[in-house]
């Protein structure tokens, strides 16, 4: 999705929420994490534009997930398998990630990838709507994490909402969709309403009594909401 933000030639009217030298020192910290099947994926979503969450939320997502001892995960969106790569780390062996996506060939290639990372074992994964998925597999869960199209965000949370066990997580990425959400005239986006779709998803979730909420704004900016 090249008009999103592209570091090279940002779109001046378009927010950096964290400055490009604090983003690259935060880079190299994490380098330590390099495995041959990682680098695969990042360059893979680089030669084509693919909007995966990015070696640091990945990172974040993982200690999320490991710090309320997450064992159920819910996806919604999980393109070819990069943020589920770090959830599923976090799971361990007996902790199962549900991922969806409407595009058969990114379920085909998150198992290429995810059985070379030794993951694939970990993951069930759904072809086709993930919120019709959703109503399919039953149970509550650790975390919901959304990632899907960003109209979809506000429908996303109220499905999600009344399955999160207390103590778990709703974590969403993209809220602050590249400062356009600060905007009074937003700049044009690349698809009419998700602006104001993301906009109408934040308010809702800080407005619940029942979560406790807070955007770290990392790269994007990645809300997370812990059910009381
Ligand atoms: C932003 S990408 C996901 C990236 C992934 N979470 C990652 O970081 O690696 C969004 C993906 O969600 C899929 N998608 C969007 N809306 C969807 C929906 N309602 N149901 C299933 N898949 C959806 C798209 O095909 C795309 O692959």
């Amino acid at each position: 999705m090249s008009d999103l933000f592209d570091p090279k030639t940002p779109n001046p009217s378009l927010i950096a929420p964290v400055d490009a030298r604090i983003e690259s020192y935060l880079h190299g910290l994490a380098k330590v994490k390099n495995e041959p099947v990682l680098l695969q994926m990042e360059a893979l979503a680089q030669a084509q534009g693919f909007p995966i969450v990015g070696r640091l939320v990945g990172l974040f997502l993982e200690v999320m997930a490991k710090s309320i001892g997450a064992t159920r995960i819910f996806e919604f969106g999980s393109g070819y398998g990069y943020s589920a790569y770090w959830f599923a780390r976090a799971v361990g062996n007996d902790g199962q990630v549900v991922c969806t996506d409407g595009d058969a060939k990114n379920a085909a290639m998150a198992q290429e990838f995810l059985t070379q990372a030794g993951l694939w074992p970990r993951i069930d994964f759904h072809t086709g709507i993930a919120q019709q998925a959703f109503s399919t597999v039953p149970g509550e869960f650790d975390i919901c994490y959304n990632d899907v199209d960003k109209d979809q965000y506000p429908e996303v949370w109220q499905l999600a909402r009344g399955r999160i066990r207390r103590g778990g997580l709703y974590i969403c990425d993209n809220v602050l969709w590249h400062g356009r959400v600060t905007m009074a005239d937003p700049v044009p986006d690349i698809r009419p309403g998700w602006t104001e779709a993301i906009r109408e998803h934040n308010r809702l979730i800080f407005n619940d009594p029942a979560f406790d909420t807070f955007v770290n704004p990392t790269r994007d900016g990645v809300l997370v909401a812990r059910r009381k």
